[in-house]
């Protein structure tokens, strides 16, 4: 897998061993991390995880209680907000009521006293256009859509050309649709502008879909970091696991490690996961398996190789829930002792002998496939 640390020697953003403490709470915990020239990188966590406050130490709102944050190779302890190579996108748009769009865009271009008249009017419609806004801009924000004044803020920030742009939840006041509108569109002019986007969002799908790389934040710490693909296939741990997808979790323990075959045993699936990679370190502890829906194959008839005396990596269970969404089925199965699993078939045949409700059902999985976790 590429490795972006490898891509760019100079990161855009460098945040090194950075905690927030308020009164005695710890909102950021020790964080490391680098952000490189042209990247999407989100933030994602659930509430109170640290976001905003990691989000609001670059834009200079707040002060690190310990650590460094260098932004283009400059330490910026003593460098106010307004003089950093930064923007900063609130979440509430922070658009002024009381002037036009064109105005509330040229407002931050006026304060750099030394520009001319001409050039601001020209740049405040050029981000305009780039915003597809251009029509708009007599208009005051009270007589816009929620998306079009998120759009409005958007082309603000891009006005001065800051080399970093940071976006606190951007579209969480968007209904469904035009959110996926302007995932799409913001992903756009991040490319065609090339600025450096930093986005906090407690939404996974959308992290996903937008981000060059993730940094998963829980109790002010980062629980990880990568792009989304590599997040998704190896996490490090099971909130990792458990917060990017859906998957399914077993508690388990080494009974056999060979090197290159490693044999676990998990009571809560009564069955045995025959892995084909290295583990190491892990032997005589309790671990975790776990394996993604789309990994688990489903059907009616036991899959080959099938050894009834002593089954691996395939456990026999009853559909107890179909969820068809017509490109794919999600089935829930019910094992003997409970526990309920997850089996994501895509449906790129049309058959008609599906397993259905109440069906025996055997779900099986290749050994490559099963993520093992320690913590
Ligand atoms: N100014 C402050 N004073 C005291 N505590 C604060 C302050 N700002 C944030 N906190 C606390 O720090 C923790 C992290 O807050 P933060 O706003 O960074 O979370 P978040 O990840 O952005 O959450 P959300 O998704 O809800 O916006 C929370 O427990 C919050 O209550
Ligand atoms: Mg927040």
């Amino acid at each position: 897998m590429e490795n972006i640390e490898s891509k760019f020697e100079n990161p855009i953003i460098r945040i090194e061993n950075v905690s927030k403490i308020f009164d005695d709470h710890i909102a950021v915990d020790q964080v490391s991390l680098n952000i490189y020239p042209g990247e999407f990188f989100s933030l994602l966590g659930g509430s109170g995880s640290g976001k905003t406050t990691l989000l609001r130490m670059l834009a200079g709102f707040e002060t690190p209680s310990s650590g460094k944050i260098y932004i283009d190779g400059k330490d910026v302890s003593h460098i106010p907000p307004y003089a950093r190579p930064i923007n900063m996108m609130f979440q509430s748009y922070a658009l002024f009521p009381h002037m036009t769009v064109e105005n509330n865009i040229a407002f931050g271009l006026k304060q750099e006293k030394l520009l001319p008249k001409e050039h601001i009017r020209q740049r405040t419609m050029e981000v305009l256009e780039m915003v597809q806004m251009g029509h708009l801009g007599k208009r005051k924000p009270h007589q816009l859509s929620g998306g079009q004044r998120q759009r409005v803020a958007l082309a603000r920030c891009l006005a001065k050309s800051p080399k970093v742009i940071l976006l606190d939840e951007p579209l969480s006041a968007l209904d469904k649709k035009l959110r996926e509108k302007m995932q799409f569109e913001l992903v756009d002019i991040q490319e065609k502008t090339g600025t450096t986007f930093v986005m906090v969002t407690h939404d996974q799908s959308e992290a996903m879909t937008m981000s060059s790389r993730i940094a998963i934040m829980n109790n002010g710490s980062l629980e990880q970091v990568g792009p989304p693909s590599q997040i998704y296939e190896f996490p490090q741990s099971r909130f990792a696991a458990n917060f990017i997808g859906s998957t399914n979790m077993f508690e388990g323990h080494i009974v056999q490690n060979d090197g290159d075959e490693v044999i676990i045993e998990s009571e809560d699936a009564n069955c045995l996961f025959y892995v084909d990679h290295m583990i190491e370190g892990l032997d005589n502890q309790k671990i975790w398996v776990a394996v993604r829906p789309e990994k688990v194959d489903i059907s009616i008839e036991p899959p080959e190789n099938y050894n009834s005396e002593n089954p691996h990596n395939c456990v026999q269970g009853v559909v107890a829930q179909i969820a068809y969404i017509g490109g794919l089925s999600t089935y829930h199965v019910r094992l003997p002792n409970g526990k309920m699993l997850k089996a994501t078939d895509f449906n790129v045949e049309r058959k008609a002998n599906n397993p259905t409700w109440n069906d025996i059902v055997y779900l099986s999985w290749e050994p490559s496939n099963i993520m093992v976790l320690s913590s």
